[in-house]
């Protein structure tokens, strides 16, 4: 068990600006160490559950080799292969699997189960993806801008797509570390305000139109058009987002500098074009390869705190 006050990571706004601040400094740090092949096991001993109601390859081989790099050892549960998927209560599953491990990952379907579990665990649970948030995402997200492009604060990220769990978490991080959202969604597919927790509308502005939310914009990002769970909709969805498809013509507005981002999996001809995904502008595989070194620098924070 961990010494360090309960904390988890449920949304993005769990962790406050200095706290960010920190995560990213430590996510450099590990970076480079791990780059280096330096040993670092502070988590020796330290046991991370993963849950996956959900299908996943990055953020299933993140937190799992990353948990090994940091020393400690993992547990993966499926809903299929263990009594999760037979109805055992959440609650149950939380007050059992917190007693063995030191630290749970979850993605699942709605953010009140991920609270329901978080509220009888004994150990930090961090949101590996639920319908209305994608936290981990967004942090590897921003250490990617950074690592690219310097600070985030004052610039402008464009949301080309639907109005799901990235474009929500996008939103929270807007407020939190000061930057600009550009949103434009088909109608329909909008951002739910109350379910995204947005306090201030001075973070965001939506646009009808996908290429004025490109214009000008530092970071252009887009994402599946449907997304797990929402699988019955997806004939609905093609239709809806045929005009949101992020292309060169979205790229030539955005600043010269800009940079394309993309959590992946992604439909090369759908919500983006081969051209751009591909293209200078991107860097979705510095992107995947963040998520790992940022949820390292997220573990080490809820389990040991602020380590210098
Ligand atoms: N971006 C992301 O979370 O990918 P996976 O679904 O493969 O984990
Ligand atoms: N919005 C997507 C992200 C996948 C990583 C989904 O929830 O399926």
């Amino acid at each position: 068990m961990s010494t360090t006050p309960l904390r988890h990571y449920l949304q993005f706004n769990d962790l406050t600006a200095d706290e960010y601040a920190h995560v990213l400094q430590r996510a450099a740090v590990i970076k480079k160490k791990f780059k280096a092949y330096e040993k670092y096991h502070p988590l020796a001993d330290r046991t991370l559950a993963m849950i996956f109601e959900k299908a996943s390859t990055r953020t299933r081989v993140s937190f799992e080799a990353g948990m090994y790099q940091l020393g400690g050892s993992v547990v993966h549960l499926t809903t299929g292969d263990s009594q999760l998927g037979r109805a055992e209560p959440i609650e149950d599953s939380a007050k059992v699997i917190s007693r063995m491990v030191d630290l749970v990952m979850i993605r699942t379907y709605g953010q009140d189960k991920i609270e329901r579990f978080a509220e009888h665990s004994r150990v930090p649970v961090i949101n590996g993806l639920t319908n209305e948030f994608h936290p981990c995402q967004i942090l590897a997200d921003i250490f990617t801008y950074i690592e690219h492009r310097g600070s985030i604060q004052g610039k402008t990220v464009a949301w080309v797509g639907d109005g799901n769990n990235m474009a929500n978490t996008w939103l929270q991080a807007a407020e939190l570390l000061d930057f600009k959202v550009h949103v434009s969604t088909p109608s329909g597919y909008e951002v739910d305000e109350a379910v995204a927790g947005v306090r201030q509308q001075e973070g965001f502005k939506v646009f009808a139109d996908p290429m004025e939310a490109c214009r000008g914009a530092d970071l252009v990002t887009t994402d599946v058009w449907t997304s797990m769970g929402y699988e019955a909709e997806n004939e609905a969805r093609r239709a809806a987002f045929a005009d949101w498809c992020v292309d060169t013509e979205m790229m030539k507005v955005a600043r010269p500098d800009a940079l394309f981002m993309h959590c992946l999996p992604a439909h090369r001809g759908e919500e983006v074009e081969a051209d751009v995904i591909d293209g200078p502008q991107s860097v979705v595989w510095d992107e995947a390869e963040n998520r790992m070194h940022v949820q390292k620098a997220l573990m080490e924070f809820l389990l040991l705190g602020r380590v210098a």
